[in-house]
């Protein structure tokens, strides 16, 4: 099992707000905005302050309060044309996009962004979105194998020039995508995130992903799908990253009052509404192990278990806690937060140094 560098700093993304309705599935203020001029000041500020990576979410519909989307890939590129050096993920769907028109797209936003673009390959858990396209809905651990087929074939054309590749999903003959993605040392084609919990999604994650993308998970349960997906990987390098929710102030009894207002003020018919369709969307995972299995509710207030992650109190806390993870495996923070534009620079100014110094102690004591 390879052991984590714990000489290297440790990475952050933020979720970008591309949803309409924040982070969170409550009525509690949240001063975010899904629109691109809200967004372009964003990412600027994020990069600013510290920030490597923003991830933007795919939803082609409503759903839970989610009423407005923009589409993932052309907001990620435009959001990679408004900064210097941000790099955005854009999550997609394999079943709805035909891996060559996706590299191709992806190469042509890698080049006009000077190698910044990235992937997160999302294998769906919202049945509507494909049966009301008139899509079919696949059974759970088939979507997963159509997704590392997908991954495969991907790669194959970002690095290839005569790309071949024959599966049960995509057939490619000889094919030659001209520009090629950006290349540079470390980074052969752009960075390919994918997540998920179940078996089905660490089994992908250890065989073809870059990244293996977690829900906000407690230190246990982060740990225990480090391991299952380095022992899948059999010396791979896959990287690790972990979401959380983040709520800082200067006191922790006043992130808490936070934290109990937005539990207190949830929508709850909405949280339900996504309850029931995600428990519908994992139930053919036979070991129980999908994402959002063992989920309260209040877990589900924060549709990717944000708050499991416990990034709630005061900057020491949220580092002490950064670091503990990052000593666990975790390379990245993936971050999400109420009011994006005072939070995301309050973590900038007053957590990231914190972090930071906490990372050159541990460095020194492992040297
Ligand atoms: C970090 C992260 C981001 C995700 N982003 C999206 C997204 O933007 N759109 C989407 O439909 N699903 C998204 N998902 C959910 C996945 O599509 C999928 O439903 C989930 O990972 C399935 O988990 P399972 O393998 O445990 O069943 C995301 C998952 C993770 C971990």
């Amino acid at each position: 099992m390879s052991v984590p560098d714990l000489h290297e700093p440790l990475k952050f993304a933020y979720w970008v707000p591309n949803v309409s309705g924040g982070l969170v599935t409550s009525d509690i203020e949240q001063r975010t905005d899904w629109g691109y001029e809200y967004n372009k000041q964003l990412a600027v500020l994020a990069e600013n302050n510290g920030f490597e990576y923003a991830l933007t979410q795919v939803r082609y519909t409503a759903s839970y309060g989610a009423a407005y989307q923009h589409e993932s890939t052309g907001f990620s590129l435009a959001l990679l044309l408004a900064t210097q050096r941000l790099k955005v993920i854009a999550a997609i769907h394999p079943g709805l996009w035909h891996p060559g028109v996706l590299a191709k797209f992806v190469a042509s936003a890698d080049v006009i962004s000077g190698g910044r673009a990235a992937i997160n390959v999302v294998s769906g858990w919202f049945k509507d979105e494909f049966t009301k396209l008139g899509e079919p809905w696949l059974e759970h651990d088939e979507r997963y194998r159509r997704t590392e087929e997908f991954i495969t074939a991907v790669r194959e054309l970002w690095t290839n020039d005569h790309a071949e590749f024959g599966g049960d999903f995509y057939r490619i003959h000889d094919f030659d995508i001209k520009p090629k993605p950006e290349v540079s040392p470390g980074r052969p084609h752009p960075e390919i995130f994918q997540g998920g919990n179940s078996t089905a999604a660490r089994k992908v994650a250890g065989r073809v992903s870059d990244w293996y993308f977690s829900n906000g998970k407690d230190y246990d349960g982060f740990t225990e799908q480090v391991e299952d997906v380095r022992a899948i990987a059999n010396g791979r390098t896959v990287r690790f990253g972990l979401n959380g929710f983040v709520i800082a102030r200067e006191s922790a009894a006043e992130a808490e009052a936070v934290f109990r207002e937005i539990i207190e003020k949830a929508d709850r018919p909405a949280v339900e509404g996504f309850r029931s369709a995600v428990a519908q969307a994992g139930k053919s995972t036979a070991d129980n192990k999908g994402m959002w299995a063992d989920s309260e509710f209040k877990d589900l207030v924060q549709y990717n278990d944000g708050f499991r992650t416990q990034l709630i109190g005061t900057p020491e806390h949220i580092a002490d806690r950064a670091i503990e993870y990052k000593k666990r495996g975790a390379n990245l923070l993936l971050l999400g937060f109420l009011h994006y534009l005072e939070d995301v620079e309050y973590f900038g100014k007053n957590v990231l140094p914190v972090i930071r110094e906490k990372e050159r102690e541990l460095a020194e004591l492992s040297a």
